[in-house]
């Protein structure tokens, strides 16, 4: 317990490394968690308490298309709740969850940087403008249709 109040004080330290972690590998799994909180020398159940506080952090892999849905005051202001609720319903998952086949993960996010397009999904990289629950969902038929095709 006295090792973990010192990492209270140091907490930074301990985010960066999970930062570096979830750059190189696109997620938290468990066992790098555990070396983590090995060669720092806290708790797992420490850890993943200061892992789960942080909503940057993801526990799961992303799918092969990852869906992000901005969702800064533009975005929201124009409707991002509800193309939000439109992915997650087309795709069974809940945002910040990647399907079964690992085949799409939905993510929302901050500012984009493109508000005069709000509201922006991102998808691979890739910007959608203007989005509505309907346009996303014919854009996600289409995306589903290829991997079929694949
Ligand atoms: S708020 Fe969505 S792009 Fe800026």
């Amino acid at each position: 317990m006295k090792m973990e109040q010192k990492w209270d004080d140091d907490e930074p330290t301990l985010i960066q490394a999970l930062i570096d972690i979830q750059k190189g590998l696109g997620f938290l799994p468990p066992e790098k968690l555990r070396e983590v909180a090995t060669s720092f020398g806290i708790s797992e159940a420490y850890i993943w308490g200061v892992a789960t506080f942080y909503n940057i952090f993801r526990f799961k892999p992303r799918g092969k298309t990852h869906i992000k849905v901005c969702m800064g005051t533009a975005c929201h202001l124009s409707g991002g709740g509800l193309v939000a609720e439109a992915a997650e319903r087309e795709l069974n998952i809940k945002v910040g969850e990647t399907t079964d086949d690992q085949d799409f993960s939905l993510e929302r996010v901050a500012c984009v940087g493109c508000c005069m397009l709000a509201p922006v999904v991102v998808i691979n990289d890739r910007v959608y403008p203007r989005m509505s629950p309907l346009k996303l969902e014919e854009v996600l038929i289409e995306f589903k249709r290829d991997k079929k095709e694949d």
